[in-house]
């Protein structure tokens, strides 16, 4: 029979805010998410609570009152649906040497015991590092929240392992790596693969949450270089620094604006870009010899745990062949550039489809330099109205505006909306919602069934890919409404479909 995999929770800073000696159930203050995130983690692990509780032999507090507000707990949670099989409290101080107090893997080995686990698939997740060398004596592994004291013992922690946010990110974690296998260890082995590989100054493909980015250590040019070379992408178009902690922007950016750090608390991790006055750190192949550098932290697990673990920033431009479709799966990748990277990160498709918006700081107006992710409103909604779209002097191309962009080899004709238009066995036609108007084409995708436009962002590259994918001889596609995310759409569709790639190669 197969064994089943525990998930080890600590309790205060990871359930429940930590308020020192929590003596009483009317302490007991759940943190935000946790309920819906351990309904998600109990489809794939047994659960269980661990604690360390020294203040019992301190004479704080006593072993009762701790059971009691354990008790409390489960009661709370069972009403809620969510169901933990036991509860380990270690009541020692370290000096008193005994033989359960984390990260001694002992009460993991009792439940082993008891609940036929594999202790090798065991998950703890908690805000000290204890907790993480918990997971790893048990023989599994473990995951850091930011919660409780997480922030105070970060700087305790080694570098290899999995920081997050909190529960909620650490069971997107888990279940982002589902494919592989759904085993913890194997997942954090193919993490730790690809964050040496970085290290090595070899290419690494990793999902985002706008599309899938073919990274290198920002810090090694050769590296850098070679990211150039597998896109066949111009040295005069410059690279996106990608960093999971803010420190980390400390590291790049000669100084943050105001209006910049504003920007960075509102949308980081997200799908904004800011450019800024760079530091001597970066290598100018990074920045295709310009001043500034192109940032942004993004909002995906895999990729945070990536730069985690590679302990660098990673500089990524898109991981397609230049001036094609960008990849929105892992197979996109595979199949475009399989031959040119180490290794992919499969996190499966990326949930908002199109690239980040991109705001540029160099000049002191702030200026949209390439619409995305974000709707331009959102922006201007933090640190009011930004300049339009222009053009950068140093290079002269606008970000991602090259002629021939994000584009199908296939023609890709644009029409209005509501335009009639011929059908034919050799077209294909992309419609923004259901298409009723009775025409036969070769193939039709729809972008979303209820005209949603973040739906249609998501679905947009995928779409072009599997239509271009069946060498029609033209690809029509609508225009969609020209707000929210409808305007990054379109402008994606206008480069896609612009006449003069023919001529550039
Ligand atoms: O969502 C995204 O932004 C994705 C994911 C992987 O993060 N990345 C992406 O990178 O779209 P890429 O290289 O395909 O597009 C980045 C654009 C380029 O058009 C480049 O010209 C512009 O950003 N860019 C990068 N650094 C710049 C800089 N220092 N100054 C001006 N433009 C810059
Ligand atoms: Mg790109």
């Amino acid at each position: 029979m197969k064994r089943r995999a525990g998930l080890f929770l600590d309790r205060d800073g990871t359930l429940v805010e930590d308020c020192g000696i929590l003596k009483d159930q009317s302490q007991v203050n759940f943190l935000p998410g946790t309920v819906k995130a351990l309904k998600r983690l109990q489809e794939k692990f047994l659960l269980f609570i661990v604690t360390n509780q020294p203040g019992v032999a301190d004479g704080q507090l006593t072993l009762k009152d701790v059971n009691a507000v354990n008790s409390f707990i489960l009661k709370y949670l069972a009403d809620a649906g969510v169901f933990i099989q036991d509860v380990y409290v270690c009541p020692h101080r370290r000096d008193q040497g005994c033989i359960c107090i984390k990260p001694k893997p002992y009460f993991i080995q009792q439940a082993a015991a008891k609940f036929g686990l594999d202790p090798g698939l065991s998950v703890v997740v908690g805000d000290h590092p204890h907790d993480i060398e918990l997971g790893k004596a048990a023989g599994g592994c473990g995951i850091y929240v930011l919660t409780g004291h997480g922030r105070k013992h970060l700087h305790e922690l080694n570098q290899e392992s999995l920081v997050v946010p909190g529960l909620k990110e650490a069971s997107d974690w888990i279940f982002a790596l589902a494919q592989y296998d759904n085993q913890a260890q194997k997942l954090k082995d193919e993490l730790s693969r690809a964050g040496d590989a970085i290290k090595r100054g070899q290419l690494v493909a990793f999902p985002t949450e706008t599309v899938y980015g073919l990274g290198a250590n920002a810090f090694d040019a050769q590296a850098v270089a070679r990211v150039f070379e597998a896109k066949r992408r111009p040295r005069i178009d410059p690279l996106i620094v990608h960093i999971a902690d803010i420190s980390q922007a400390d590291t790049l950016v000669e100084a943050f604006s105001p209006e910049a750090r504003k920007l960075a608390e509102s949308f980081w991790p997200g799908p904004l870009t800011m450019i800024l006055k760079k530091n001597r750190t970066v290598p100018d192949i990074v920045t295709s010899g310009l001043p500034d550098v192109a940032i942004r932290m993004p909002d995906n697990q895999l990729a945070l745990a990536l730069i985690r673990l590679s302990g660098v920033p990673i500089a990524a431009p898109s991981a397609n062949p230049f001036g094609y479709i960008s990849p929105t799966t892992a197979d996109h990748v595979r199949r475009q550039l399989g031959k040119e990277i180490e290794i992919v990160l499969d996190g499966g498709d990326c949930r908002v489809g199109v690239e980040s918006t991109i705001v540029s700081f160099s000049d002191n107006k702030p200026a949209i330099m390439r619409h995305g992710g974000i709707p331009v409103e959102e922006i201007e909604r933090i640190i009011g109205p930004l300049s339009g779209v222009r053009q950068l002097q140093a290079t002269s191309i606008y970000p991602g505006q090259f002629p021939r962009h994000y584009s199908p080899r296939t023609p890709l004709v644009l029409l209005n909306q509501d335009e009639p238009l011929p059908g034919g066995s050799h077209v294909g036609l992309l419609s923004f919602g259901p298409y009723t108007q009775g025409i036969s084409y070769a193939a039709i995708e729809i972008l979303s069934q209820t005209r949603n436009l973040d739906e249609a962002a998501a679905n947009l590259y995928r779409a072009l890919h599997r239509l271009d994918a069946l060498n029609l001889e033209t690809i029509f596609a609508y225009l969609v409404p020209d707000e929210g995310l409808g305007v990054t759409i379109n402008d994606r569709l206008r480069k896609a479909s612009n006449q003069s790639k023919r001529n550039h190669q």
